[in-house]
């Protein structure tokens, strides 16, 4: 059993457990198995390389569930998915949490390729798309600029992520939630955390309401 830690309007924290139905991660694994990959043990990472572009190294299936969970996902929201892989939040986002419009943005082309493949319904109704792009040009890109995001999803090696820190801020700043998997933004000093799971690697920020 995982232990959640939500941090209060007082700004204390209690502690619950996670319980994310355990039947409904089974029903989506069952019906999805090609994002269902073997679970690697946490924190997966791979020491020595150089992470400047963090690899491909999906979440499982489970904890892509229990993430969008913690970030309260609905049919209100529009997910972007910084460094998407083979789409698996994008997918979960719309097909099982209902939301509006997921994008992917993803740097290496096959993985563009098969996203769009194993999403290719929703692709085509207009609801998923991923994109080819190098995250790094944050400042010239009309998709992370643009104002219609409600939550961003970020697993990105912190090499790699520095450079967007800035961005990360900014649509923090104008509402935007963001769930950060295996590294935790804690160092965004005016980012706040709303929820954590820290046996799971999951950081839900969210800004306070005034
Ligand atoms: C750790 S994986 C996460 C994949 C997926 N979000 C998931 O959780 O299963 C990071 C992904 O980001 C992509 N990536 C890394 N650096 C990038 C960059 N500068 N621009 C676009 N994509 C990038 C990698 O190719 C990889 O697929």
């Amino acid at each position: 059993m995982t232990t959640t830690s939500i941090s209060t309007a007082s700004g204390s924290t209690q502690s619950k457990a996670a319980s994310f139905p355990a039947d409904q991660i089974e029903q989506f694994r069952c019906q999805y198995p090609d994002y269902d990959e073997q679970e690697s043990e946490f924190p997966l990472w791979i020491e020595g390389v150089d992470t400047t572009y963090a690899p491909f190294i999906p979440t499982s299936t489970r904890r892509v569930l229990i993430a969008l969970d913690m970030v309260r996902l609905s049919s209100a929201d529009k997910v972007l998915d910084v460094g998407s892989g083979d789409g698996r939040f994008c997918f979960a986002a719309v097909s099982f949490f209902g939301a509006q419009k997921a994008l992917g943005i993803e740097y290496e082309q096959d993985l563009v390729e098969k996203s769009t493949e194993l999403a290719q319904d929703l692709v085509d109704q207009g609801r998923i798309l991923f994109q080819k792009a190098d995250l790094t040009n944050w400042r010239d890109s009309p998709t992370m600029q643009s104002k219609e995001w409600t939550v961003i999803v970020v697993f990105l090696s912190p090499e790699g992520g520095t450079d967007m820190e800035e961005w990360l801020v900014q649509e923090f700043e104008r509402g935007v939630r963001i769930v950060a998997l295996v590294f935790d933004l804690k160092h965004l000093k005016s980012l706040h955390c709303s929820l954590e799971d820290t046996e799971e690697g999951i950081w839900v920020y969210e800004k306070q309401q005034q």
